[in-house]
C-alpha cells in the first residue's frame, strides 16, 4: 500500500474562518478522498497557526488570554471541518505540546551546527504579512504597497538562519525536480525569484516586544518567528508516524508560496538533515469584484452561511467545478446559483428522480437486467468509457473541475437518452419489442446514474452515500472497479424518491456577504 501525506496550511487563530479557507480544506479533501479510493494509505492533517503578533492582538482587543483567545478560534475551524465533511485524520494546534517541543529540538539542533546566529538589525516590518521589507518592496512614491498594511521601523538583535548559503542548492533542486511545484507555472516564479541573492532569514522576536511564540531553547529572551514555528507543523504533527513525513504534499494558497513554502521550508529541512516533501500544490485565490477575499479588507464571505442554505455537498462542488485548481475565481451569488440550479438541480437531481420515479412505475422498483443494445445505448456507453478512461488522469493532475464538467456532460447525454427512448411511451406499449426497450432504458439509466455517483463520490461524499442507499446499493471495495460498465444493479430494489438540491428561497432574502473583521 502506498503512503500519502496530505495537509493544508494552517489558519492564523486571528478571526473566523472564511470562504477562502473552506475552499482549501474542501480541495485538500477531495485530493485526500480521491487518493484514498486509487488505494493510498492516506495521512490528511489541517490545523491552526496560533502564535504570533496578530493572535496576541487580537487577544487583547477581546480582553482575553491569548490561549483562550486561541481555544475559541479553534473550535471555529473545527466546527468548520465538521460541517463541511472533511476527512481529515489530525488537527494540530501549534500551541500543542508535540508541536513545540519539535520546533525547539530542530532550533537547537541547527543552533549547534552554527545555521543560526545573532545580529543586529535595522528595517521596516509589516505586521499584517508578518515580514521584514527591503527597499525594493516600496512603490515609485516611496509608499508600501497597501497589502502590507502598517509598516514600522525596528532596530534590534535578533537571530538569523543561513538561507543564503542554500540558495545554489535549491536552485539546483528545482532545476531537477520540475514538478516540485504544481502548477508548474509557479515553479518558475519561484526559479525567477531565486535570480535575485537572498538574505538570511530573521527566526526570532524580543520578547518584550512578542510574548505570544515559542521561546528558543538557546535564548529564553527571544521567541520564534512566524514561519519558523508554522513551517515545522507539517513534520511535527507526523514525528511519531514511521512512513508518513517521507509521503508528504502540501495544499496552499499561492500568497504563501513565495519566500515561505517554495524557499525557507525546502532550506529548513535541507539544512536540518530532513526529506523535502515530495510536492507543493498552489491553489488561487477567491475574489469578490477583483479583489482577494480576505479578514483585512472585510469582504470575506461565510462559508457557513452558504452551506446552511444550499447543504455542504452543493458547496463543495461549486468550489471544486468552478475553480482551475492555480487560478483565481470570483465568487459570486449568481454564479453560484447558475451551477446549482442548471447542473446540480436539472442534471444530476432530474436523473436520480427520473431513476427512482421510472423504476417504481414501470418495473415495481426492481432494476431490470438490460436486453437490447442499439445505437443509442452504445453511444452512450462509449461516452462513458471515454469520460472514465480521462478522469483519473485529470483527478491525478488535480484537474477536478475538467473531471466534474465531463461528468455533467456525461449526464446531460444520459438525460438526453431518456428523452430520446421515451421511456414513458414505451410504457404504454404491450408489444414484447417495446417491453424489453423499456427494460433495457431503466437498466441504463440506474447503471449510469451508479456510475456517475462512483465518479463524483470524492466531491459529494454525502449526496452519492445517500444516492447509493435508495439504488439499493453497497459499492464494492476497489473503486477503479466501480467505474466499469456493468450490471452492477441488476436486481437492486431502489426506494421511491429522495430529495435532493432542493430549490433555494426566492432571492428578496439573499444574505448580503458578511463583512468578517
Ligand atoms: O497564511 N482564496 O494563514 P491564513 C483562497 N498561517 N485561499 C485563501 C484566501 C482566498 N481568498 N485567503 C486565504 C496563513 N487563503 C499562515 C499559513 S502554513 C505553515 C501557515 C488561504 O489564515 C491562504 O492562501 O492567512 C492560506 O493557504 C490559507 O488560506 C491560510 O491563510
Ligand atoms: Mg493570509
Amino acid at each position: 500500500m502506498k503512503s500519502f501525506y496530505i495537509t493544508t496550511a494552517i489558519d492564523y487563530a486571528n478571526g473566523s474562518p472564511h470562504l477562502g479557507h473552506a475552499y482549501e480544506k474542501v480541495l485538500t479533501d477531495t485530493i485526500a478522498r480521491f487518493r484514498r479510493q486509487m488505494g493510498d494509505r492516506v495521512h490528511f492533517l489541517t490545523g491552526v497557526d496560533e502564535h504570533g503578533q496578530k493572535v496576541q492582538a487580537s487577544a487583547k482587543k477581546k480582553g482575553i488570554p491569548p490561549q483562550q483567545f486561541c481555544d475559541e478560534v479553534s473550535e471555529e475551524f473545527r466546527a468548520l471541518l465538521r460541517k463541511l465533511n472533511i476527512s481529515n485524520d489530525d488537527f494540530i494546534r501549534t500551541t500543542e505540546k508535540r508541536h513545540k517541543q519539535v520546533v525547539r529540538a530542530v532550533l537547537q539542533q541547527l543552533f549547534d551546527k552554527g545555521e543560526i546566529y545573532k545580529a543586529e538589525y535595522t528595517g521596516f516590518y509589516s505586521t499584517r504579512q508578518e515580514q521584514f521589507l527591503q527597499e525594493k518592496d516600496r512603490l515609485p512614491d516611496g509608499t508600501w504597497p497597501e497589502l502590507f498594511g502598517e509598516v514600522t521601523e525596528i532596530a534590534e538583535s535578533n537571530y538569523f538562519f543561513r538561507l543564503k548559503q542554500y540558495q545554489e542548492w535549491l536552485v539546483n533542486f528545482l532545476a531537477k525536480n520540475e514538478n516540485f511545484i504544481f502548477p508548474q507555472y509557479r515553479q518558475k516564479q519561484v526559479q525567477e525569484f531565486l535570480k535575485e541573492p537572498l538574505n538570511d532569514l530573521c527566526i526570532s522576536r524580543p520578547r518584550e516586544r512578542l510574548e505570544w511564540g515559542i521561546s528558543l531553547p538557546f535564548d529564553d529572551g527571544y521567541v520564534t518567528y512566524v514561519w519558523f514555528d508554522a513551517l515545522l507543523n507539517y513534520y511535527s504533527a507526523v514525528v511519531d508516524r514511521p512512513g508518513v513525513w517521507a509521503e508528504a504534499h502540501h495544499v496552499i494558497g499561492k500568497d504563501i508560496l513565495v519566500p515561505p513554502h517554495a524557499v525557507y521550508w525546502p532550506i529548513m529541512l535541507k539544512a536540518a538533515g530532513i526529506s523535502l516533501p515530495k510536492g507543493i500544490i498552489a491553489h488561487g485565490w477567491w475574489m469578490t469584484r477583483g479583489s482577494k477575499m480576505s479578514k483585512s479588507t472585510g469582504n470575506a464571505l461565510n462559508p457557513l452561511d452558504l452551506v446552511a442554505e444550499f447543504g455542504a455537498d452543493a458547496f463543495r462542488y461549486f468550489l471544486i467545478r468552478e475553480m482551475n485548481v492555480g487560478q483565481d475565481s470570483d465568487f459570486t451569488r449568481e454564479q453560484f446559483l447558475v451551477r446549482y440550479n442548471s447542473e446540480l438541480a436539472n442534471n444530476f437531481g432530474n436523473l436520480v428522480n427520473r431513476t427512482l420515479n421510472m423504476a417504481t412505475r414501470f418495473s415495481a422498483g426492481v432494476v431490470p437486467a438490460a436486453e437490447v443494445e442499439e445505437e443509442l445505448e452504445k453511444s452512450l456507453r462509449d461516452l462513458w468509457t471515454k469520460t472514465r478512461d480521462e478522469f483519473i488522469p485529470q483527478c491525478e493532475g488535480y484537474q477536478f473541475h475538467t473531471a466534474l464538467e465531463r461528468a455533467m456532460v456525461f449526464l446531460t447525454e444520459t438525460n438526453a437518452y431518456i428523452e430520446k427512448r421515451a421511456p414513458w411511451k414505451l410504457g404504454k406499449s404491450t408489444e414484447a419489442k417495446d417491453q424489453a426497450l423499456l427494460r433495457t432504458v431503466l437498466a441504463t439509466i440506474a447503471e449510469a446514474l451508479r456510475l456517475v455517483v462512483a465518479a463524483v463520490q470524492h466531491v459529494m461524499p454525502s449526496t452519492t452515500e445517500k444516492i447509493n442507499a435508495v439504488l439499493g446499493y453497497t459499492p464494492g471495495a476497489v473503486w477503479r472497479d466501480e467505474l466499469n460498465w456493468g450490471d452492477k444493479l441488476t436486481g437492486a430494489k431502489v426506494a421511491g424518491a429522495l430529495v435532493l438540491f432542493p430549490r433555494p428561497a426566492p432571492p428578496e432574502k439573499a444574505p448580503a456577504p458578511v463583512a468578517k473583521g
